[in-house]
């Protein structure tokens, strides 16, 4: 078991600062996932946990051991932790078994413990009977497996894991998440997991950490983060969300954008804000709060995917298949909202809109 701390932690390359003052401790046996958009400092930071980089600032502990900071700096092979890179590398000369055996090979540990080691760990992860066989003659996820058998063998206490799945198929990887998952279980280790996928991150994390240039977006767990956004870029981030611009007064907010139609809202806003609508909250029903036209459906086997002009603004309505099999494009249709999110116009939808363009 370990946890890791990480205070006042930045980063800069020369000009370039990618982490910046991150303050948080990871805690005993945490399934932790460092989420965000490409280039957002994800494995920076868990290069300086392994310690494979300096951080330009502040103090990392591992456990009660300070490992980085000031003039102290433990070299990545006295940390006790496994990793698998975002490239993950396993050697082709070498077969399964020699593989996996590598870190305890070179620590010279006696020939019957790492034959127990491997086996224990081929085992759970349901390779047993590849020991034998080269890389090449697997295929990707069993690679991939082979990479995360290694980062287990030497028992650390702490995983790093940097997009693992990257390679693999949409089914391959779904099944990789629930077996990492169930390693970590049945082993009670620390794992702090990288991905830029919201749904693996969503799957596998007791809390999930939303990077943005370098910064802390917000901390919490799946339902935190999805159901109570901190900022329109973590409400954008992770599912579906439309924004609209509104005024809220009197008891109810008023979309310009959409013939001045309006909500009820009795929440602490008031004046311009950003509304935020999952298009899983509308519905379609007889006397719902915005009325528009059905301009296209889209059949999704599972869910029908909507659009409906209101005013000068198309707005996403997901709904299940059954809800309106009879409905045809340029109809009135009225739609309900089950939830709702209200932000301060801040001009962050703006910022981020520029940085998508
Ligand atoms: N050794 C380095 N020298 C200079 N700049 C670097 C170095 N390593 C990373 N960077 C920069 O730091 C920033 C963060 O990089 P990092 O690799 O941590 O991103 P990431 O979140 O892992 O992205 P991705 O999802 O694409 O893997 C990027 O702008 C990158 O160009
Ligand atoms: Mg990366």
């Amino acid at each position: 078991m370990a946890t890791v701390t990480l205070n006042h932690i930045s980063k800069s390359f020369g000009e370039n600062t990618v982490l910046k003052d991150f303050n948080e401790t990871f805690r005993d046996g945490e399934f932790i996932t460092l989420l965000g958009p490409s280039g957002c400092g994800k494995t920076t930071m868990l290069r300086i946990i392994a310690g494979f980089e300096k951080p330009t600032g502040g103090e990392l502990y591992i456990d009660d051991r300070l490992v980085s900071g000031g003039k102290t700096f433990v070299p990545p092979e006295k940390r006790g932790i496994g990793m698998v890179f975002q490239s993950y590398a396993v050697w082709p000369h070498m077969n399964v078994f020699d593989n996996v055996a590598y870190p305890l090979t070179i620590k010279k540990t006696a020939r019957t413990e790492i034959q127990s080691s491997v086996e224990r760990v081929l085992g759970i992860v349901h390779l047993s009977q590849y020991a034998g066989r080269f890389p090449n003659q697997l295929s990707g996820g069993q690679q991939q497996r082979v990479a995360l058998a290694r980062a287990l063998v030497a028992a650390p206490k702490l995983l790093l894991l940097d997009e693992p799945l990257s390679n693999l198929d949409a089914k391959l990887r779904e099944s990789m998440r629930f077996e990492i998952k169930e390693i970590q279980r049945e082993l009670g280790i620390t794992v702090v997991y990288v991905t830029h996928d919201q749904t693996e991150a969503m799957a596998m994390s007791d809390r999930i950490f939303l990077i943005n240039r370098g910064v802390v977006q917000q901390c919490g767990t799946p339902q935190e983060i999805y159901n109570s956004p901190a900022n329109q870029f973590v409400a954008d981030f992770l599912g579906k969300v439309d924004f609209f611009k509104g005024e809220a007064r009197d008891g109810q907010i008023v979309f310009p954008e959409m013939n001045n139609q309006k909500i009820p809202y009795n929440g602490p806003r008031t004046g311009k804000v950003e509304v935020a609508i999952r298009p899983e909250n509308l519905f379609f029903t007889e006397n719902g709060m915005l009325t528009g036209t059905l301009e296209t459906q889209y059949y999704l086997g599972d869910v029908d995917d909507c659009r409906v002009r209101v005013g000068d603004r198309l707005v996403r309505v997901i709904v299940s298949g059954y809800e309106f099999k009879n409905l045809k494009n340029g109809q009135q249709i009225s739609i309900g909202i089950r939830d709702f999110m209200v932000f301060e116009d801040n001009g962050l939808l703006e910022e981020m809109l520029q940085i998508q363009t």
